[in-house]
Formats: C-alpha cells, sequence, structure tokens
C-alpha cells in the first residue's frame, strides 16, 4: 500500500503537578549536584507523580487534548495503543483502563512493551492497523510514572528520570490530507542486552516478595555507560533508515524530534545525521527522561510553540530498555 497511510490528526501532552529540580534532589541528600547532572545529561528538572496522580490520569489528561486538536469524540476511535513500562496495575492493561476513562466504547485497546520506543512502536502499529483497514482512527499515548519504580537513593537512576504523558491521534491520509503523514518507519530490538537497563521482580519468573526490601530488585537497574553506547550507536542507525526509505536527506529535515534521555545522546545523533541543533527539538532539561512519553510531549510542544507546522518534515527516533530502538519520517 503506498504511503502516506496515516496522519496525526492532533496531540496533547500531561504532567504531574510537582517539580523536583536537580537542588531539590541534592537537598533531598542524594549524592550529586546541580552542575554535575546538567554538565552529563542537560537535565535541570523534571516532573514528579503526587497524590491522585496516576499513568491512567496522565494518559487519560493527554489523550483529551489531543482529542480535541484533531476533533475527534470518544465514540470515534476505534483503537488504543499504549506505550507504557508503568502501567498503574500489570492486569489489565493501561489502554483499557484509559479507554475506560475516555468513554471509548468502540475501540480495541491494549499496550505495547517497548519502554522509551514505546510511542514510535505504537505509532506502526496503529499505522499498520489503519492500513489494514481494521482501525479508522487511533490513539497513540506514550505514558511513564517512572517514578514509582525508581530508587530515590540511587543516584545513577533517580537524577535521569521524570513522569508525563504524550498522545497522538491517527487517522487516514485522505482528501484534504492525502499528502501528510508517516512516509517511513523503522524498527528493531535486541533483547539479548535486555539486562543492561532492566526491572529484575515483579513478573512470572520473580514475583514481588520481602526480598526486594534487600535487593531492590523491583526498581529500574541500569548500566549507564553502556546504555549509553548502545543508545548513540541505535539513534543513528534508526535516523539513516527512516531517511532512506522515505527517500529524503538531512537537509528535506525540517525538525528532528528526538528521544529526550541525555543531551549528549541528542547531540551525537544529531551530528551523525548531519542535522544542525537549531533543527533539533530538545526539552530534556525540562522534563527528564520521561521515556515513552518523550517523544510524543516533545511532538505537542513543538506543534504547539510553532516549531513544528503544517507542510513541514519530521524525523521522530527513540531508543530504550529490551533494547529496542525505531524511528519515522512524518510528514504534517
Ligand atoms: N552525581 C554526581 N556524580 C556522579 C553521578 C551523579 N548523579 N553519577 C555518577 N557520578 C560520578 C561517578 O561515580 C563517576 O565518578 P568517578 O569518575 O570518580 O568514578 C563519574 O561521575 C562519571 O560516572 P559515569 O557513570 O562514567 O558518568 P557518565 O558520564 O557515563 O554519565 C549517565 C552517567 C548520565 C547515567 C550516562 O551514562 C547516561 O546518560 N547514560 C544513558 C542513560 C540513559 O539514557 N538511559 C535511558 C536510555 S533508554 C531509556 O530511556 C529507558
Amino acid at each position: 500500500m503506498k504511503r502516506p497511510i496515516a496522519y496525526i490528526a492532533g496531540t496533547g501532552r500531561a504532567v504531574p503537578k510537582q517539580v523536583v529540580t536537580n537542588h531539590d534532589l541534592e537537598a533531598r541528600g542524594l549524592e550529586t549536584n546541580d552542575a554535575w547532572i546538567v554538565e552529563r545529561t542537560g537535565i535541570r528538572q523534571r516532573y514528579v507523580a503526587g497524590e491522585g496522580e496516576s499513568t491512567r490520569s496522565l494518559a487519560t489528561e493527554a489523550a483529551r487534548k489531543a482529542m480535541a486538536k484533531a476533533g475527534v469524540s470518544a465514540g470515534e476511535i476505534d483503537l488504543i495503543v499504549v506505550g507504557t513500562a508503568t502501567p498503574d496495575r500489570l492486569l489489565p492493561s493501561a489502554a483499557c483502563d484509559i479507554q475506560a476513562e475516555l468513554g471509548a466504547t468502540r475501540a480495541g485497546a491494549f499496550d505495547v512493551s517497548a519502554a522509551c520506543t514505546g510511542f514510535v512502536y505504537g505509532c506502526l502499529v496503529a499505522e499498520g492497523m489503519l492500513a489494514t483497514g481494521t482501525s479508522e482512527t487511533a490513539l497513540v499515548i506514550g505514558v511513564e510514572k517512572l517514578s514509582s519504580i525508581l530508587n530515590w537513593d540511587d543516584r545513577n537512576t533517580a537524577i535521569l528520570f521524570g513522569d508525563g504523558a504524550g498522545a497522538a491521534i491517527l487517522r487516514r491520509s485522505r482528501g484534504a490530507n492525502a499528502g501528510k503523514g508517516i512516509l517511513s518507519t523503522y524498527l528493531r530490538s535486541d533483547g539479548t542486552l535486555g539486562e543492561l537497563l532492566w526491572r529484575p521482580s515483579g513478573g512470572a519468573e520473580r514475583p514481588f516478595g520481602p526480598d526486594v526490601l534487600v535487593d531492590k530488585s523491583h526498581f529500574i537497574h541500569m548500566a549507564g555507560r553502556e546504555v549509553f553506547k548502545h543508545a548513540v550507536r541505535s539513534m543513528a542507525e534508526a535516523t539513516d533508515r527512516a531517511l532512506d526509505g522515505a527517500k529524503l536527506t538531512a537537509s528535506d529535515i525540517d525538525l528532528m524530534i528526538p528521544h529526550q534521555a541525555n543531551i549528549r545522546i541528542i547531540e551525537a545523533t544529531a551530528k551523525h545525521a548531519g542535522i544542525s541543533m537549531d533543527k533539533v527539538y530538545v526539552n530534556v532539561d525540562a522534563y527528564g527522561n520521561t521515556s515513552a512519553a518523550s517523544v510524543p510531549i516533545a511532538l505537542d510542544e513543538a506543534m504547539q510553540t510553532g516549531r513544528l507546522r503544517e507542510g513541514m518534515t519530521a524525523l521522530l527516533v527513540a531508543f530504550g530498555a529490551g533494547f529496542t530502538w525505531g524511528s519515522m519520517v512524518v510528514r504534517f
């Protein structure tokens, strides 16, 4: 089938009320400091969920905004795909929880587990289902409440992550919207490297038990330097493949929207792609790494602030636990 098949008709985002700065982390007794975090990661603050704020509530707020922008009612949505590593509960899916909140009773709903690449994976799945005619209008969400699985005493991880949600409505590229939409996609994973970034317990292999109080296996564990190297390599590959797939070059890209994990990873990816930093969307300073929510939050901000406008071409690229990585070129 000839692309574009699906276009992004509206986006939205939501974050918790509470802002936690690098200084706040230091004040809580974490052995770190603002200068180190800013220099090594680019992060200055992150949002952290408080009382009454959940994966479900953040995702629902972002989804409602995306639906309003797209002019889509809950009854029109026939597919909900949610990328998350932090559902409020493991059964049923976050997508079903969100469907219930929205009252999207006609929709099929499920989660994709691809960590920080979850939103990109979700868009690929939705595009495929739109292509087969299984769906007409899809809601794709990236959402995380990573604060719930962070060890706040571990400076390797506590400084990096934040909570939030981003959402997009995908519809068939037809009529006045025929030229708009996803021009290419690229999707990869490497499960042999899974334990470089993982949460050891909580699954069927190792259910939560009293051991977690000692071994902390219910928290995220990360080999930071290794993850960094793979992230740089994989995001570079993903940008190349998405451009090849769209038969475009770096000069055709108006805005790159990379996963916001670390400013040094973003800069290395842009340099490899030959895209100057003034064409790269960066908000890692304000949000930290919100995993699956990072790309759709950045996408929504870019649209709201006019950095991304109708007629422009964007390159979205992400990398995460699994390892998973993926990219897509989208015309708006
Ligand atoms: N504050 C102060 N000092 C610190 C901190 C901290 N928070 N963390 C480490 N250090 C110290 C180390 O102890 C070390 O000290 P030493 O030289 O005396 O031994 C020094 O700083 C350098 O440590 P490194 O681990 O080599 O620091 P690095 O430059 O690699 O930065 C970081 C660490 C920020 C974690 C980096 O490796 C990184 O960003 N990795 C990728 C992480 C990531 O993006 N993960 C998610 C991607 S996938 C997804 O989003 C799910």
